[in-house]
C-alpha cells in the first residue's frame, strides 16, 4: 500500500506569529486520518513548528536546502542544520526554485544525494511548462527531469523519495490539471519508474499532484488510481481549506 500524503508548501508566507497561529489551528485536526500530513513553513518557522507539533502526527518539512555539507555559502542552509532541529523531510526541485534560482537537474541531483546521505526524505517536484503541454511534449519533459535528477539512485534509496508532479501552468494560477490529465501523467511516471527499476518499486512510490488543488477539487483528483496525494500551495495557508483537502481522501 502506498502512503497517502498531503503536504502544505507555505512558500515565503507567514511570519513567526502567523505561523504559530496557523499551526495551532491545524493541531488536533487529523488524529484519525490515514493520510500523512506535512507542512513546509519557511526556515524561520521550522523549529517553532516542530516544537508546537510535538506529539502530533503532523510532520514538518523544509522547502529547500543546499547540497554542500557546510562552508562559505552565504545565506544557505545545510541538511545537517535541518536535521539538527528535527527536520526529516525536504522539498526539492520546486518550479519556483528552478525558475527564480536557476536550479538545474544536475544541481538537484546533488541536493537529492545530500539529503539522502543525511537520511532525509525528499519530496521531489517536477512538471512541464505550458509551452511543453501545448506542443504535446509534457511526457518527455517530465521523463527527462526525473531521469536526470533521480535515476542514478539505487533501488533502496527510493523508500525516501516522494514524487510531486506539478505542471508549472497550474501553480498559483487557479488553473488545475483535470483529474484525467493528472492520472495520465502519474501513470506515465509510474511506467517510467517500472521500466527503469521494477514494477514493485514503481508501485511503492507515492506520487503527489500539485497545482491549484483546493477543497473543491481535491476529492476528484485524489480519487484517481495513481494520485497518492497533493502538494498544496495557496490553499495550505488557510487551516480550514487545508483540513478539508486532507479530509478529501
Ligand atoms: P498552488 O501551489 O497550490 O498555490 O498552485 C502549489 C505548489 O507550488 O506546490
Amino acid at each position: 500500500m502506498r502512503k497517502q500524503i498531503v503536504a502544505g508548501n507555505w512558500k515565503m508566507n507567514n511570519d513567526y506569529v502567523d505561523s504559530e497561529i496557523l499551526v495551532s489551528k491545524l493541531l488536533g485536526q487529523y488524529k484519525h486520518s490515514n493520510t500523512e500530513v506535512i507542512i513546509a513553513p519557511p526556515f524561520t518557522n521550522l523549529l517553532a513548528s516542530i516544537n508546537a507539533l510535538k506529539g502530533s502526527s503532523i510532520k514538518v518539512a523544509a522547502q529547500n536546502m543546499h547540497f554542500a555539507e557546510s562552508g562559505a555559502y552565504t545565506g544557505e542552509v545545510s541538511a545537517a542544520m535541518l536535521k539538527s532541529i528535527g527536520v526529516e523531510t525536504v522539498i526539492l526541485g520546486h518550479s519556483e526554485r528552478r525558475f527564480y534560482f536557476n536550479e538545474s537537474d544536475d544541481l538537484l541531483a546533488k541536493k537529492v544525494d545530500t539529503a539522502l546521505a543525511h537520511d532525509m526524505r525528499v519530496i521531489f517536484c517536477f512538471g512541464e511548462e505550458l509551452k511543453d503541454r501545448k506542443s504535446g511534449n509534457q511526457n518527455s519533459v517530465v521523463e527527462s527531469q526525473i531521469k536526470k535528477a533521480l535515476f542514478h539512485l539505487p533501488e533502496a534509496a527510493w523508500s525516501q523519495i516522494v514524487l510531486a508532479y506539478e505542471p508549472v501552468w497550474a501553480i498559483g494560477t487557479g488553473e488545475t490539471a483535470t483529474p484525467d490529465q493528472a492520472q495520465d501523467m502519474h501513470a506515465f511516471i509510474r511506467k517510467t519508474l517500472a521500466n527503469a527499476y521494477a514494477q514493485s518499486l514503481a508501485d511503492s512510490v507515492s506520487i503527489l499532484y500539485g497545482g491549484s488543488v483546493k477543497s473543491s477539487n481535491a476529492e476528484e483528483i485524489f480519487s484517481k488510481t495513481d494520485v497518492d496525494g497533493g502538494l498544496i500551495g495557496g490553499a495550505a495557508l488557510d487551516a480550514e481549506h487545508f483540513t478539508a483537502i486532507v479530509n478529501a481522501f
